[in-house]
């Protein structure tokens, strides 16, 4: 019997070239495991990025430098199990592709063959450009990541808004372009102005995904954690909040505590 399961489209990058010309917004959102990802993925979300992000809300560390390439595969291969329609796009960790194009081309591979993901993202314009080239000449499509790249945060030193003074924002455009030229089939811009985003996503044939990045963006991402209200403490201008799901769980194990210690859980019914 074959695996694949015909009744259900997969979203592919060529899908997100079409949305793009046919001005249909992009949507997409993380996931870090199966459970959250068959979730989003029958709520009809078109792609999934197992972000690196789960270093910060999985993880519990401060930023997304510590995940190593092995974690990333585990959370991918789990989100794959959970994805049947969505395309889903992972993350390249912090040190398996910035040192050289060999090591790049080899974290991607693996991230493909262990996970059965349907493409990788990076950071970073003209410094990571032969790595790039490299992966996409192995055939794997390449999400490409400009403006706040939290890889680099000890270089920023803040997570404040990127490319306000005209020689960054000179250099994110020409990165921009360079990027859709070696073969990207998208780009996420983060925590830019809008007007910027605007600018490059007129100038570009690809679809943008921004976050932080204003309306003009041809789709939009968020942690998922972040927009179901998960984690109190992170609440950027940025963040549209659509659940407050920190105060709904905990409300349900107080309650489940309270049933527990009274001894109403667990009643006849729920016994054999
Ligand atoms: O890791 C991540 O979640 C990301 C998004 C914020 C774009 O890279």
């Amino acid at each position: 019997m074959s695996a694949i399961k015909p009744d259900l489209k997969r979203i592919t990058t060529n899908t997100l070239q079409k949305m793009k010309v046919n001005g249909e917004k992009i949507s997409m959102l993380t996931a870090y495991d199966f459970s959250f990802a068959g979730l989003i993925d029958a709520a009809g979300i078109d792609v999934i990025l197992v972000g690196d992000s789960a270093s910060n809300v999985v993880a519990g560390h401060e930023t997304t430098l510590p995940i190593t390439l092995d974690q990333m595969i585990y959370h991918a291969a789990s989100v794959i199990r959970g994805a049947r329609r969505s395309l889903v796009v992972v993350d390249m960790p912090f040190g398996s592709y910035q040192s050289n194009s060999d090591i790049a081309l080899a974290s991607a591979i693996r991230i493909m063959k262990e996970t059965g993901a349907h493409a990788i993202k990076l950071e970073g314009g003209e410094e990571v450009i032969d790595s790039v080239k490299r992966i996409i000449g192995a055939g794997i499509p390449v999400m490409a990541h400009l403006g706040l790249t939290p890889q680099s945060i000890y270089k920023f030193g803040t997570y404040n808004v990127r490319a306000k003074e005209e020689v960054e924002a000179n250099k994110l455009k020409n990165d921009a372009q360079l990027l859709e030229t070696v073969g990207c089939f998208a780009l996420v811009l983060e925590k830019i102005p809008a007007t910027l985003a605007k600018e490059v996503s007129q100038s570009l044939q690809i679809p943008t995904i921004g976050i932080g990045a204003g309306k003009y963006c041809d789709g939009q991402v968020l942690v998922m954690h972040d927009m179901l209200g998960l984690n109190t403490e992170f609440k950027p201008r940025f963040l549209r909040q659509y659940l407050n799901l920190h105060e709904q769980a905990t409300n349900a194990v107080k309650q489940y505590i309270g049933d527990v210690k009274s001894n109403d859980f667990p009643n006849d019914a729920e016994s054999y």
